[in-house]
């Protein structure tokens, strides 16, 4: 189902404090949606309404946090409340990490878990029924590369975009078999400049992959272009779509490639 024209539409953005979900939600606007700007941060959002406001858009902040299914119920209701409706919902708040997986805090894996996955189950179990009640939608999983190859060092990270990346594939596939008249986008992002990298995972991080960043602006565009076309997955930079085919065909390859490619 291709999407081109957003102006009468209503978006609700997860993470839109910050790096991806900020930039994609300024997008929003400037094509003519109302945003519903969703994470912890109250200022940040408040910050990112007025901007949206005062270039002309409509924009509400509802601080909330994702991995807290009460918090999300209410924040949904409440989005529903201001706008009547929401026809696009972007699945983006998350968050990373490094480390072995023996010193990785059980606790904190736990966490990255909820806000990742669960936080995306909670919004996509909040605002999707309505969606299938009007018979139209988008949803958008900003998942990673990671929920498709893991890396060294990433395995609490990896497993919960490989849970997100799961849950879009097959969620997707029952939209379509109940003819829902809702289209389900999966993003998987390689590396992109964005607060998510702190200053550690930075100069941990090989100069190969540094080399490789891309601005959150450029992934932002290829998201609109992707629904656009009525795509249902993207990869940005779309070379890395590559290492998903090696690993089909030559996976002890693309293993040995990987251990290459993240060796400091
Ligand atoms: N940057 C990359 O290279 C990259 C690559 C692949 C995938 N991704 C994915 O892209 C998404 C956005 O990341 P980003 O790069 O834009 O990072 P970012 O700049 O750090 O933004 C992360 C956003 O998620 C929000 N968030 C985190 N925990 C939350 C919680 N518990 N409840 C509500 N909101 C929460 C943050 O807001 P608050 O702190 O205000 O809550 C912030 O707005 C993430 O899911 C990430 O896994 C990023």
């Amino acid at each position: 189902m291709q999407l081109e024209n957003y102006r009468g539409l209503n978006a609700l953005v997860t993470g839109a404090s910050s790096g991806i979900g900020r930039v994609l939600s300024l997008r929003l606007a400037k094509e003519g949606a109302r945003v519903a700007l969703v994470a912890r941060r109250e200022a940040e959002l408040e910050t990112l309404a007025e901007e949206i406001r005062a270039a002309g858009g409509e924009a509400v902040s509802l601080p909330c946090d994702v991995a807290d299914a009460g918090q999300v119920t209410d924040v949904a209701r409440k989005a529903l409340e201001a706008f009547g409706s929401i026809d696009i919902l972007v699945n983006n708040a998350g968050y990373g990490g490094q480390s072995n997986f023996l010193d990785w805090d059980l606790e904190d894996m736990e966490r990255l878990m909820r806000v990742n996955y669960f936080g995306t189950l909670y919004f996509t179990k909040a605002l999707l029924p309505q969606m299938v009640e009007r018979k139209t939608g988008w949803l958008v999983f900003v998942s990673s590369v990671s929920g498709k190859i893991a890396s060294p060092e990433k395995s609490a990270y990896a497993a919960t975009k490989f849970a997100m990346s799961g849950l879009a594939e097959g969620l997707s596939l029952d939209l379509e078999v109940m003819n829902a008249g809702v289209h389900l986008l999966t993003v998987h992002p390689g590396v992109v400049r964005t607060p998510f990298f702190t200053e550690q995972m930075l100069r941990g991080m090989p100069e190969k992959t540094r080399n490789s960043m891309v601005e959150p602006e450029g992934l932002v565009d290829a998201i609109f272009g992707a629904l656009a076309k009525g795509k249902r997955e993207l990869t940005y930079p779309g070379g890395l779509s590559a290492g998903y085919i090696v690993k089909a065909l030559a996976p002890n390859f693309l293993r040995n490639q990987v251990l290459r490619v993240t060796k400091k």
